[in-house]
């Protein structure tokens, strides 16, 4: 039965040595808690619900993995599956939890962080063969018996839907590559219940429903709305304002300026939100003199390109492609 055991330096050393006979692995490995992925939980702004939410999944399934549950009768995969549009904080998050879950657990852990897109192979049977591999080198870092958390970002990249595969991209390969995926995940959770597993896609419908399917939990995380966008706005701001001389953020946030920008930035991702702070200071001569008013420039700017794109469907050379 997984015990949540404190590593020993051997254990520590053997964890961080290539498994033997491989002279690379498909995954970085990391000792949790560690204090590099603190921002992945601090700075990513969500509703509250959402990070309440992902700490009761692990708290469940850690919890169960201590129970010898059987898992066939509670048809347990031990996986948690994010899904929502491009920056909205889901590797963020699926980073950061891990950890923040390790840290106010008390619990001794390592994450997995594998590299989906190494896997596919152009070589027949080489998807296969890869996948193979990476969860044979998985096993062998849960046998140490710490928990064990696999990071499996932009999962539709080797769970891709066996329905939608193209008879142009080498599709028995891609075919066999699922099969694998899906066998080896099942045997992973037979063999190691100290593991748990944490799929992000953009692409939810591009995942072979199978996959999908074997996720205990699924959570969208979605657009930040004008509360969260105004947060999002606020904190980058803050970063390159460390002193507080920008008078916008001392006074706080309730200015006609804000309300515009809040406005104007409806439907972008947090990523894009953080980016137009950045685009603003191309519109200054130095750090010291961005105020909000080029913020609120910066997102009508984005808001014409926007624009632009939606009417031209975002080809613009459509004459010159029909010719
Ligand atoms: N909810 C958020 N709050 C604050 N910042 C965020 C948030 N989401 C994303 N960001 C910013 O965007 C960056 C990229 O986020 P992340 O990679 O987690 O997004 P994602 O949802 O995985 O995107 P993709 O679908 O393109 O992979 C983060 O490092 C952070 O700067
Ligand atoms: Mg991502």
């Amino acid at each position: 039965m997984f015990t949540d055991r404190v590593a020993h330096a051997a254990d520590i050393s053997r964890l961080n040595a290539p498994p033997h006979g491989h002279a690379s692995r498909g995954f970085a490995l990391r000792h949790l808690p560690d204090p590099s992925l603190d921002e992945d939980w601090q700075y990513i702004i969500v509703d509250d619900g959402i990070k309440r939410q992902l700490m009761r999944f692990l708290d469940v399934l850690s919890s169960l993995a201590q129970k010898e549950v059987s898992s066939t009768r509670l048809a347990l995969r031990r996986a948690v599956l994010l899904e929502g549009p491009p920056g909205c904080g889901k590797t963020s998050l699926a980073r950061g939890l891990p950890n923040e879950w390790a840290k106010r657990r008390q619990r001794r852990a390592v994450l997995l962080s594998v590299n989906a897109h190494s896997l596919p192979s152009g070589e027949k049977g080489g998807t296969q063969k890869n996948l193979l591999t990476l969860f044979q080198q998985i096993s062998e870092v849960a046998s140490a018996g710490h928990l064990t958390f696999v990071l499996i970002d932009e999962v539709e990249s080797i769970a891709t839907n066996r329905a939608t595969i193209s008879s142009q991209t080498n599709p028995l390969d891609t075919l066999y590559g699922v099969n694998a995926f899906i066998e080896s995940l099942d045997q992973c959770v037979r063999d190691h219940p100290n593991m748990i597993f944490l799929f992000t896609t953009n692409m939810p419908g591009a995942i072979d429903r199978a996959i999908g399917e074997r996720a205990d939990f699924a959570l969208l995380v979605p657009l930040p709305d004008e509360t969260q966008r105004r947060l999002i706005l606020l904190d980058t701001l803050q970063e390159l304002d460390r002193e507080q001389r920008l008078p916008e953020l001392r006074q706080g946030d309730s200015s006609s300026e804000w309300r515009q920008l809040v406005d104007l930035t409806s439907g972008l991702s947090a990523r894009q939100l953080r980016h137009l702070v950045v685009a603003a200071l191309t519109l200054v001569d130095q750090p010291a003199d961005l105020r909000l008013a080029h913020v609120v420039e910066a997102a009508r700017r984005e808001a014409l390109l926007r624009e632009h794109e939606r009417q031209t469907g975002g080809v613009y050379n459509h004459d010159y492609q029909q010719r």
